[in-house]
């Protein structure tokens, strides 16, 4: 398997500004006295040194060689489908692009988001089929691609335009059945689509031993407010829908075309939507990003590039948003050409980088921290009177998630603090023999395989009680499963 440029890149440190002065009246001055870390030159690699995948959609006519370079992740733009993909009894058919992409994307390093499942488009022979058939296809699409597969979208599109907050009307949202008239279909003898299929869809990568995990994906749900402040309905809608079935949906995909539209548009609460839904505990996706350019009238602001960085930015300062796709490469390539809304012009492999793409490079090499020149966090208060002993040491737990694929692996490891602050912590994982870490982030790692050590970076030692953080790595191998231990120093 060849490797990626961002794997065999040694692993780097972002360095952060070494001291701080703190002056009267609580105004920080930083000092830089470390040189800034270089600056990735890649998406993915920019990307992965912040901790988060940075995607594209793909077809297998349009596999230059740009799609293993600048991204690792790839989402198939059409191929893995109903209407490619699914029989009329749920079986599958058509696999062939698909293998396509998921080998292409394995041999690149990439993770894969599968799109879609239960969707009222692109549905194919599932057309008006009932919630066994669609459970059959489930469990054949899950199992078809196993762990290849990163993430999948188990339902696409459930809820209506327009800010409605309901949902659709028509199939596969004609087999949900308020049973009871309250206006949900949250109780237990209401039948509903999506609990149903995500009900399926957890039970097969349970009985699998998978570690797939399971999205609901949709549109128009990415600010809390649309134009003109009106709350966002369909935002609200979505977020019920993840807090009532938590246990059976894994992540939220916002798929963030954002155009002339006013349910569209880029809103200055993009970043407290995503919050809400990641402090729900769902990992949160911006899955189909393109950004009208909007030369003919400006009205979701002028600049594309500053509307690229302003929502990467959203996502970076989210620790649960853990990745972005864009939808296409290029331009002239995409489903909607005539909005220019990609970070490429160009076509057919012969690619031109536009400033939307130079912004994104740059907003990802900042790290979630913000920017180079963001102040840690500054020293907390010497204690007023000298304690007459060291407060008892705090403890710290670690539970890792990890993504792994044929000769490689993602980890991500959340640390969460005890029932006492913690200012600094320290993680140990063994590794089995032949797995090695290329490449980690929000942390600086000792040794490279056996035992590896993680100590936090200089920004996210310091943790409240019970507050949590995140960190990652990457490595070759296999992972195995890994069973880590937090010590607090
Ligand atoms: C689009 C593809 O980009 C087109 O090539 C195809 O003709 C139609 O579908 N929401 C989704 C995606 O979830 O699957 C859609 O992709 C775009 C809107």
């Amino acid at each position: 398997m060849s490797r990626s440029p961002d794997q065999r890149r040694k692993r780097t440190r972002i360095a952060w500004p070494a001291a701080v002065l703190l002056l009267a009246g609580g105004a920080a001055i930083v000092q830089s006295t470390t040189p800034a870390a270089a600056a990735e030159t890649t998406l993915r690699a920019a990307a992965a040194k912040a901790g988060l995948f940075f995607g594209v959609a793909a077809s297998p006519g349009r596999l230059s060689s740009i799609v293993g370079q600048e991204f690792n992740q790839l989402t198939p733009e059409n191929d893995m489908k109903p209407s490619t993909i699914a029989t009329s009894s749920g079986g599958l058919q058509n696999t062939g692009n698909a293998d396509t992409l998921v080998n292409h994307a394995q041999t690149n390093s990439m993770l894969v988001r599968g799109h879609t499942m239960v969707w009222h488009s692109q549905a194919g022979a599932l057309q008006g089929a009932s919630q066994a058939t669609l459970n059959t296809f489930i469990g054949n699409a899950l199992t078809r691609w196993g762990n290849k597969v990163a993430y999948w979208d188990v339902v696409n599109e459930a809820l209506d335009d327009n800010n409605t907050g309901n949902r659709r009307t028509q199939w596969p949202h004609s087999l949900n059945r308020d049973a009871n008239g309250d206006g949900d279909l949250f109780d237990a003898t209401d039948t509903d689509v999506i609990r149903d299929s995500f009900t399926r869809a957890k039970q097969v990568v349970q009985a699998n031993g998978l570690t797939t995990k399971l999205c609901i994906n949709d549109y128009d749900v990415e600010g809390l407010t649309v134009r003109g402040g009106t709350a966002n309905r369909k935002a609200n809608a979505l977020y019920d829908i993840v807090r009532n079935y938590r246990q059976l949906i894994d992540c939220v995909g916002f798929q963030a075309h954002f155009n002339d539209n006013p349910n569209s548009i880029i809103s200055d609460d993009l970043q407290a939507n995503i919050q809400r839904f990641a402090d729900l505990g769902v990992e949160v996706h911006l899955t189909e990003l393109d950004i009208d350019d909007d030369l003919s009238n400006n009205d979701i602001g002028q600049g594309q590039a500053d509307n690229y960085r302003k929502v990467v930015r959203a996502c970076l300062n989210v620790a649960k948003c853990t990745g972005i796709t864009v939808w296409g490469i290029a331009d002239s390539e995409s489903w909607r050409a005539s909005e220019r809304g990609l970070l490429f012009t160009g076509s057919s492999g012969n690619y031109q980088k536009k400033a939307a793409y130079t912004a994104v490079l740059d907003e990802l090499n900042k790290g979630r921290g913000g920017s180079s020149s963001t102040p840690p966090v500054p020293p907390s208060d010497p204690p007023s009177s000298s304690p007459s002993s060291p407060p008892a040491p705090a403890g710290c737990t670690a539970t890792v998630s990890l993504n792994s694929w044929t000769g490689g692996f993602v980890a991500t490891v959340t640390v969460t603090a005890g029932s006492a602050p913690v200012n600094g912590w320290s993680v140990g994982v063994t590794l089995p023999s032949g797995a090695t870490v290329s490449n980690s982030w929000n942390s600086s790692a000792t040794g490279t395989s056996g035992a590896v050590r993680f100590a936090n970076a200089s920004y996210n030692g310091r943790l409240g009680a019970g507050q949590s953080t995140e960190f990652g790595f990457q490595g070759t191998g296999s992972a195995g499963s890994l069973t880590p231990t937090c010590t607090a120093t």
